[in-house]
């Protein structure tokens, strides 16, 4: 069975017994998946890291060898964990800069796999981890929902930034018409307040190393200080203007250029 009707199975269980863990992605998987190589020959801890280092690019599925290994790692502890070492990190450094209390320091926060998490849409059986390909009506009609949760290392990261002075902006691929739900799913789940939430115009072309890129210098232009740069995908943190320090969130499920 797949893993949508395996959560099910879960939920029903876990419902019955205890109410979940408050401040979950998602409910964790029993087990956590092993890397080894697959009769496909493919290591799946490997790609992994492959990925998250940038060196494996252009990609537009996981390998059907690996789904069941990156949906481990999604719904187990490791990412978790992962994403707790960088936004910790990110603090850290955050901890020592000197703001000037002008307003004008700012951080950059990607939404999706950095600050709210598709993890229940990519559970699902018609999703795959991101194995089976890229269907944007399905994926527009979740976003629309505005059903995602917060990543809880991200959301206290957040928390610390602003009591620490810095300004918050978002700055998604996510396309202008859904500014609504993005709005009111940022807010359910904790990021009540920002600076500026960019979203991504509909007659805007072109890649998001490019869109980023351009956005960031038009924030530079305007007085901010990017001191802090976060995202889940490489294009969020390369090009131009990327500032002080960009901090890698992990997300072995797709690849967005
Ligand atoms: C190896 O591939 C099989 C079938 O594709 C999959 O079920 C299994 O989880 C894979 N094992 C690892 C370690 O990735
Ligand atoms: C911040 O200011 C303090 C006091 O002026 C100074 O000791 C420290 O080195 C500064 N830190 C940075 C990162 O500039
Ligand atoms: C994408 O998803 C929609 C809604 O589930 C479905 O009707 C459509 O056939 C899918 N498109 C592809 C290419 O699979
Ligand atoms: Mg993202």
């Amino acid at each position: 069975m797949g893993f949508g009707t395996y959560l099910i199975v879960v939920l029903t269980i876990a419902t019955a017994v205890a109410s979940p863990a408050a401040n979950q992605i998602h409910l964790l998987m029993p087990h956590s998946g092993s890397a080894g190589k697959n009769h496909s020959g493919i290591n799946c801890l490997s790609w992994r890291v492959a990925v998250e280092t940038d060196n494996i690019i252009g990609w537009t599925q996981i390998p059907e060898s690996c789904v069941d290994y990156v949906g481990h790692y999604m719904l187990g502890q490791q990412y978790r964990d992962d994403c707790e070492v960088v936004a910790a990190e990110a603090y850290k450094y955050a901890q020592g800069l000197n703001l000037t209390g002008d307003g004008k320091d700012v951080w950059v926060f990607d939404i999706d796999e950095t600050t709210l998490s598709n993890i229940p849409y990519y559970a699902r059986d018609d999703v795959a981890f991101g194995y089976i390909p890229y269907n944007s009506t399905r994926f527009d009609e979740w976003v629309a929902s505005a059903a995602a949760p917060a990543i809880p290392a991200s959301l206290k990261l957040y928390n610390q930034l602003i009591e620490l002075g810095f300004k918050i902006v978002f700055l998604t691929g996510t396309r202008e018409p859904f500014t609504v739900p993005r709005t009111e799913n940022l807010k359910a789940v904790g990021y009540t307040q920002w600076e500026k939430l960019i979203l991504k115009g509909v007659d805007e072309n072109g890649g998001a190393v490019e869109y980023k890129s351009s956005k960031r210098k038009a924030l530079e232009e305007g007085g901010y200080r990017i001191r802090g740069n976060m995202g889940d995908q490489w294009s969020d943190l390369l090009g131009s203007n990327a500032g002080d320090r960009t901090f890698k969130l992990p997300d072995p499920m797709y690849y967005i250029a």
